[in-house]
């Protein structure tokens, strides 16, 4: 039999316990069984410490703040240097790191300008080690992995989970089995997971079908699974929403936009939020709203349809793959954490899509798709007067532009919508894009198309 997920029972003094608690039911225990659901009602589990809620929030700004000069691999670990709140591992030396977390938090001017929110900001977690949001996670989980002894561990993913289990695997000398649908995710982000050395299989079914059978492999075989079902992952993710208020001078936010596709991650930040407030280091809770896709948006439905009483599965389609789900795992978790902050539940065309990450492009910033739809939900939003201009609003960037550079490419060439339906209406992207120009190498060539550029767009060049 493989090694059972453990609490650590021997945590250094000053260091958080935890247990597992199941979402459904509310049964509290110290072990988890591999599948990481309640052993009585099958239900979601999620971590608690106790401990957290005794915590004081000045002492523990300050002390966060002072990890930020030290040179320990735990404290940058923009992750692990808000460690208070994750359940801690039996030593500091079984952390597998590899620095993620300390994102920027940008400001957006030209969004700014187009949508009329002065205080509008992104958080770009595909400036993590590889290039999304996962690293936050799986930092946790990976260590966990390994601390239960565990030799394999394993994913089915969109693309960015396994890019990032197949990296921490790597670092913590583990072996990662990756289960992807094939041809339904980016070569960059597959790159990423033969780099690091994984097991990948693409499987012919679509995401939810990989993750029906990881959940079958993992009840049969000494595997550890690393999706966002293992509570573990989100409590990594869970610092981000800390590092964000930190960057904010704990002011919180009126508004964070998140996009939702097995929906961990707006879990994971929903329930930072709610321990933050209720340990005193923020007096309000923001909004968390969630995007989806209007081709794959199951939470959306489930919110309209049954007030988000039982899930509306559905076959996903969308050109953003990274949320192209249909069956999301944690949407209950999801649903809470919408009702606890008073956040909407969205979704947005694909050509809307298109539109936002070009926009976000055009602040030299970029993005992947799927982060993509926070901007064009934000114009939803402000357009149904749910969120209002003068108000402020983090947009939550979950992957990195270059995770998905086919996209982009057929953006700019005029080919991402060539032969669908939206192929006449995404004419009117044609101002978003900026083809490649091949040309003779003469100096005339180039100042000629220097001349011309500056013609078609002096507005541009002149800011
Ligand atoms: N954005 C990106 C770039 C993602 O890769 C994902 C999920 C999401 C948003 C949605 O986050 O699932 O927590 O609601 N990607 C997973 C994967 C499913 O396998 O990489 P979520």
């Amino acid at each position: 039999m493989p090694p059972s997920v453990t609490s650590a029972k021997d945590s250094a003094p000053g260091q958080a316990t935890f247990r597992f608690r199941c979402i459904g039911c509310g049964s509290v225990n110290a072990t988890a069984a591999q599948d990481f659901r309640c052993s009585d009602c099958g239900n979601l589990l999620e971590i608690t410490d106790s401990s957290w809620n005794s915590r004081n929030p000045t002492a523990l700004k300050t002390l966060w703040r002072e990890r930020r000069i030290l040179n320990e691999a735990i404290d940058l670990s923009g992750v692990w240097r808000f460690r208070e709140f994750l359940p801690a591992p039996q030593s500091e030396q079984e952390i597998v790191t590899l620095r993620e977390g300390n994102t920027p938090l940008y400001d957006l001017p030209q969004s700014s300008r187009v949508t009329g929110v002065p205080r509008l900001y992104a958080k770009h977690q595909g400036l993590n080690p590889t290039g999304s949001f996962k690293d936050a996670g799986m930092t946790v989980a990976a260590t966990f992995a390994r601390q239960a002894g565990y030799r394999w561990v394993a994913c089915a993913s969109t693309g960015n989970t396994s890019a990032s289990m197949a990296a921490y695997a790597a670092r913590g000398g583990m072996r990662s089995l990756v289960l992807v649908p094939e041809g339904k995710i980016s070569w960059s982000k597959l790159s990423h997971a033969l780099d690091y050395g994984a097991l990948t299989c693409q499987l012919r079914t679509d995401f939810d079908g990989c993750l029906r059978l990881l959940q079958e492999l993992v009840r049969q075989a000494p595997v550890y699974q690393l999706n966002s079902i293992n509570p573990f992952r989100l409590e990594g993710q869970k610092t981000l929403a800390f590092e964000l208020l930190e960057q904010l001078d704990w002011e919180p936010p009126d508004h964070i936009i998140v996009p939702g596709g097995n929906l961990g991650n707006s879990s994971a930040i929903g329930k930072a939020l709610l321990e933050m407030r209720d340990v005193g280091l923020i007096p309000r809770l923001p909004k968390l709203s969630v995007i989806q896709a209007e081709g794959a948006n199951a939470l959306v439905r489930t919110v309209r349809e049954t007030q988000g009483k039982r899930l509306v599965s559905m076959q996903p389609e969308t050109r953003a793959t990274a949320i192209r789900i249909g069956n999301p795992a944690s949407w209950e978790k999801a649903v809470k954490v919408l009702q606890a902050t008073g956040g909407a539940c969205e979704q947005v065309s694909e050509l809307e899509i298109a539109q936002a990450k070009a926009e976000i492009g055009a602040e030299g910033i970029g993005c992947e798709p799927a982060s993509a739809v926070t901007l064009a939900g934000l114009k939803k939003l402000l357009q149904q007067g749910f969120v209002k201009p003068q108000e402020t609003v983090v947009l939550v960037l979950t992957g990195s532009l270059l995770k998905d550079p086919d996209y982009t490419m057929e953006f700019h060439r005029g080919d991402l919508f060539k032969g669908t339906p939206l192929e006449q209406e995404s004419a009117k992207l044609s101002s978003f894009r900026h083809p490649p120009v091949v040309l003779d190498a003469t100096l005339d060539a180039v100042i000629k198309t220097l001349e011309l550029a500056e013609k078609s767009d002096p507005a541009r060049s002149n800011e």
